[in-house]
């Protein structure tokens, strides 16, 4: 606020309305006992008396903008969606927001939404809904319509809106992916006006809302296509997009949102009886379940007491050192990089310019991510680090050697963590002096898209060792799953245990591709031969070993590494690997029953880490699974699904 500013309103609880000397009213969303601002009924209720005063008493002009660090608008409220289980309270919440958003639209005053950080589903459709939207231009601005990934649909103006600001074929593209656009990006598909330097962007808002310029809108093409006569032609190609990755329907959201789009130019108040459709759904529940399982596990890291990591030392720059360490450099932490082995530092360093170049595309953060990531063969960095971690070679003895080496060169409270994925993380530390500094960070592969990372206590751990391990795995925009110190921690015992079965029906006579189509039809992502291919058939029985015994190990799995078949690593495993990819040829119809067997191997295997404490309750062991192993989101987790299914 200027001194020029004089408060409007002072009774708001979310909002301060403040006037300055050329009559505009700013308007902060500031939502009281929020670390962020959403759209929840209060807030709602707020802006309309907002409205109606300004209704009263013309500006000549209204910015709405943030006053969290966080960011603009995280969406509505998850929870007060979460208890819709009707049609007609999933149309009042819908038609609240609709309403709401219209009378901004159709406010004679100019409108003007600054979008600096985060701008979500209601916060989008709000923005969409003021005459201008300027985006500030630092890298936590993303726009985004996530609703299709809880199920649900953008129903306050976002299906009618966005179409007609950037055109119906990258609007649909963002409605039905859920995905987000950088500031950059939402200036160059027309999503917001301009983007503006976070130093210049009150006078920029200032000035660009009482400029007078048109609204924008798509270019002619793109108008052309949100005819209603050619809409459906583009809607026939969304379809065909949309059964090609969903083909046996399992999520209605995206069919929802494009029949609303074509059918009722996205207003979800004409088609009440897909409201109710979805509201219903089992679909929609689970994904929403799925949505607070991953605040949960988000909650582990955003209340973890611990200051930041700075500087992080990786000793063992292969698969996953490598990536881990890119990770830690492009989130902004200092990282020491060492091996034994100088051309693993160099592959890891390409590695991770080709991730920051993806990922961060600005010229300048790539080169500073790059300087961040420092190759040290020798091991300075350990001596600076407050976080070490272990990602060498899977061989207990040689961890433990290098454990000996270099305890005494760490700082006396850095955390020592291990990346082991089969190894006792006790039995490693039993040569240690301080035990109490050593975890797990257990990380899957591949690194940069694997949402989980495993949190292994052992019964010696400290307690601020643990919280700094969960400080930096949230750093890091990752899950953490606080795991007990068992063979496979949660996610690779499941997964252990469920690839091995997969294996039986393989020695008892079914097809590869047969079985693993039984399980793309229930909905995983990947078969689990084809997943065992990949992580490599020795891992797999490595692990199976541990887990199983030698003794029901799967003939299948014996007679693939006696003749060396490793999967697709050597090229040949249940697959003949090419290009990367696993030669399947036409599966078999599955018999009937099979994906309840292999479903019922995993979820009693899940059950068995629940009643061994592995993980604290049997939601924590969902979101394990989900995503530790990308079980079918839809079904909202492996104990939940035999909860609703009672499948034994
Ligand atoms: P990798 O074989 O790709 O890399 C290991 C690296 O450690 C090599 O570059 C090697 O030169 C280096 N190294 C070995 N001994 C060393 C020493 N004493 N000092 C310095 N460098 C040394 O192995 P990968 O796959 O990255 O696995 C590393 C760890 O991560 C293992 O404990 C593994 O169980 C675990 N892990 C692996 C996953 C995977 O999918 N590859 C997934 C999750 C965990």
């Amino acid at each position: 606020m200027t001194t020029a500013d004089i408060v409007d309103a002072p009774t708001l609880e979310h909002f301060t309305l403040t006037r300055d000397k050329q009559g505009i009213a700013w308007l902060c969303l500031d939502m009281a006992d929020s670390a962020v601002n959403r759209l929840s009924s209060g807030v709602m209720q707020e802006l309309a008396s907002v409205l109606d005063h300004l209704s009263a008493q013309p500006p000549s002009a209204l910015v709405i903008h943030s006053g969290k660090e966080s960011g603009f608008i995280a969406g509505a409220d998850i929870d007060e969606f979460s208890g819709v289980n009707d049609a007609e309270s999933g149309l009042a919440l819908i038609a609240r927001g609709w309403r709401l958003f219209d009378r901004i639209a159709a406010a004679p005053w100019p409108t003007l939404a600054l979008i600096r950080g985060h701008c979500l589903g209601g916060g989008l459709e709000l923005a969409l809904a003021c005459r201008y939207r300027l985006a500030v231009d630092q890298p936590d601005t993303r726009l985004s319509l996530p609703e299709v990934r809880l199920g649900i649909f953008p129903g306050w103006g976002g299906m009618h809106r966005l179409p007609r600001v950037m055109g119906p074929v990258a609007a649909l593209d963002m409605m039905l992916s859920g995905r987000s656009v950088g500031a950059r990006r939402a200036a160059s598909v027309g999503l917001v006006d301009a983007v503006v330097p976070p130093r210049l962007a009150r006078h920029a808002a200032a000035q660009h809302v009482l400029g007078g310029k048109p609204p924008r809108h798509a270019g002619r093409l793109q108008q052309w296509l949100n005819h209603p006569q050619v809409k459906p032609l583009l809607a026939r190609l969304s379809r065909r997009k949309i059964d090609k990755q969903d083909p046996r329907g399992h999520y209605p959201a995206p069919r929802v949102i494009l029949d609303m789009w074509v059918q009722h130019d996205g207003n979800p108040l004409k088609a009440p009886e897909q409201i109710e459709s979805l509201s219903q759904a089992d679909t929609t529940r689970n994904l929403l379940r799925v949505f607070h399982l991953q605040e949960r596990l988000k909650d582990f890291g955003r209340h973890a007491q611990a200051d930041p990591v700075q500087r992080l030392h990786v000793i063992g720059a292969g698969t996953m050192g490598g990536d881990i360490a890119a990770l830690a450099a492009m989130k902004g932490m200092r990282v020491t990089l060492q091996d034994q082995d100088r051309q693993r530092i160099a592959q890891a360093q390409g590695r991770a310019a080709d991730l920051f170049r993806k990922r961060l595309k600005d010229k300048r953060r790539i080169q500073a991510a790059l300087d961040r990531l420092v190759p040290d063969p020798a091991g300075h960095g350990i001596g600076h680090a407050e976080l070490v971690i272990e990602a060498i070679t899977e061989d207990a003895d040689i961890k433990r050697a290098l454990f000996r080496d270099i305890e005494a060169r760490l700082k006396p409270d850095a955390v020592l963590a291990t990346n082991t994925s089969s190894l006792s993380v006790t039995d490693l530390g039993s040569e240690l002096q301080n035990r109490a500094r050593l975890i797990g960070i257990h990380f899957f592969n591949p690194v940069a898209r694997m949402p989980l990372v495993e949190i292994v206590s052992t019964g010696t751990l400290d307690d601020e060792a643990r919280q700094k391990a969960l400080a930096f795995v949230h750093q890091l925009d990752k899950l953490p799953l606080p795991v007990l110190d068992t063979p496979g921690f949660l996610v690779n015992a499941v997964l252990a245990l469920y690839l091995l079965e997969a294996m039986r029906c393989v020695d008892e006579g079914l097809g590869a591709a047969t079985v693993d189509q039984a399980m793309l039809e229930f909905g995983m992502p990947m078969g689990p031969l084809e997943l065992a291919d990949t992580v490599g058939l020795d891992i797999v029985h490595d692990a199976g070993r541990h887990l199983a015994g030698d003794n029901s190990l799967p003939r299948c799995l014996s007679a693939h590494l006696d003749r060396n078949e490793l999967g697709k690593k050597s090229g040949r495993g249940f697959y003949v690997w090419a290009g990367g990819k696993a030669q399947k040829g036409t599966a078999g119809t599955p018999p009937p029953g099979l994906a309840d067997r292999l479903i019922g191997a995993l979820i009693d295997q899940t059950e068995e880490c629940v009643r061994h404490g592995v993980v604290d309750d049997a939601d924590l062991a969902d979101a394990g699974v989900i995503f530790g192993t990308g079980f079918a989101p839809f079904r909202g987790g492996p104990l939940h699904y035999r909860a609703s299914t009672q499948v034994d």
